[in-house]
């Protein structure tokens, strides 16, 4: 499907994050020549950077399975056992937001990283016994947004961490202009430079935008798609001229009115605007701090005056 070949199939395809893609192709090229299996390898960084697709352009690279789960899917060690006996010597298993794995099964993915074998224990009380299951070596890939969220026992069995960083402009400009292509959709240069500018350096979010945009210039029925079109569609989609959306304004305006910029802690905010802590934390503060909409103190988050300037709104007490 066009969905599907959205996702580059190999790291020649996959646009930017050049440091990571550099060391991935070299540890998967020295692995191949010795005919072993990667090395584990731990991605990290906001949502929607491409830590699934990178997990599955290792596989490919490999030239192996690419099997995919998720730290929540997976509720006891007995779910874990059955996938980890199922894999292909030099598979890819990747457990998407690994930091979600229940403890106990987190205690039986050490082993099984380590020297790839299982120690599963059978039945309970006086009868119980521990039965040990050989694995082939694979090579376990685990995404998360913060590495700091993995406990230090399951973050020291990865071999590689790779951390994922917001996309430049221009590597949005080229990943919405690749996007466009595949759609067979014409879209001038100025707006897709527009669309990559507003996308909060998250390729999903590019993506998102280009395909709400190309309905409304499809609607219209133009030929390509405009920069005029795509501001007017922005405009619609609730996406400013930084490319803040709906949400980023609650948090800060929540933030202004509530506790007068700040500093204000997490949990606060969260009660305040009626969004997960956790959310919060992950999907919409890293952008509001890498531009310096808002800082982290000791005593909470602060709104900074870059913010106060874009909203347009007086700090009261100065
Ligand atoms: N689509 C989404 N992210 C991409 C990337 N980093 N490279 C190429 N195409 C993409």
């Amino acid at each position: 499907s066009v969905e599907l070949s959205l996702r580059p199939a190999n790291l020649q395809q996959y646009i930017g994050q050049q440091k990571v893609k550099d060391n991935l192709g070299i540890f998967i090229q020295a692995a191949k020549m010795r005919e072993e299996a990667l090395d584990h390898v731990l991605l990290y960084g906001p949502p929607g950077l491409g830590k699934t697709t990178l997990a599955s352009i290792i596989a490919n690279e490999m030239g192996v399975q690419f099997r995919s789960t998720s730290g929540p899917a997976i509720e006891r060690s007995g779910d874990l056992a059955a996938i980890l006996s199922s894999l292909e010597p030099g598979d890819v298993l990747f457990i998407d937001e690994i930091h979600r794995l229940p403890r106990s099964v987190e205690e039986i993915l050490y082993p099984a990283m380590e020297d790839f074998f299982l120690d599963i224990v059978i039945g309970t009380g006086p009868s119980a016994r521990s039965v040990r299951i050989d694995l082939p070596p694979f090579t376990l890939v685990g995404a998360t947004t913060r590495a700091g969220l993995l406990s230090a026992p399951l973050r020291d069995r990865f071999g590689v961490l790779s951390r994922l960083d917001f996309y430049e402009p221009d590597e949005l400009c080229e990943i919405v202009e690749r996007t466009a292509d595949i759609f067979e959709t014409t879209i001038t240069h100025e707006a897709s430079i527009e669309i990559a500018r507003r996308s909060r350096g998250t390729p999903r979010i590019a993506n998102r935008l280009l395909k709400r945009i190309r309905d409304i210039s499809q609607v219209k029925g133009e030929q390509q798609i405009s920069l005029g079109t795509t501001d007017h569609a922005l405009d619609m989609l609730q996406v400013d001229e930084q490319g803040l959306d709906h949400i980023d304004h609650k948090l800060l305006t929540g933030m202004i009115d509530g506790f007068q910029g700040g500093p204000v802690g997490l949990d606060t905010i969260a009660a305040t605007i009626g969004e997960e802590p956790q959310t919060i934390e992950d999907v919409y503060e890293p952008y509001l701090l890498q531009t310096g909409f808002i800082q982290r103190t000791p005593r909470g988050r602060l709104v900074t005056p870059k913010a106060y300037q874009h909203l347009g709104i007086r700090k009261e007490d100065d």
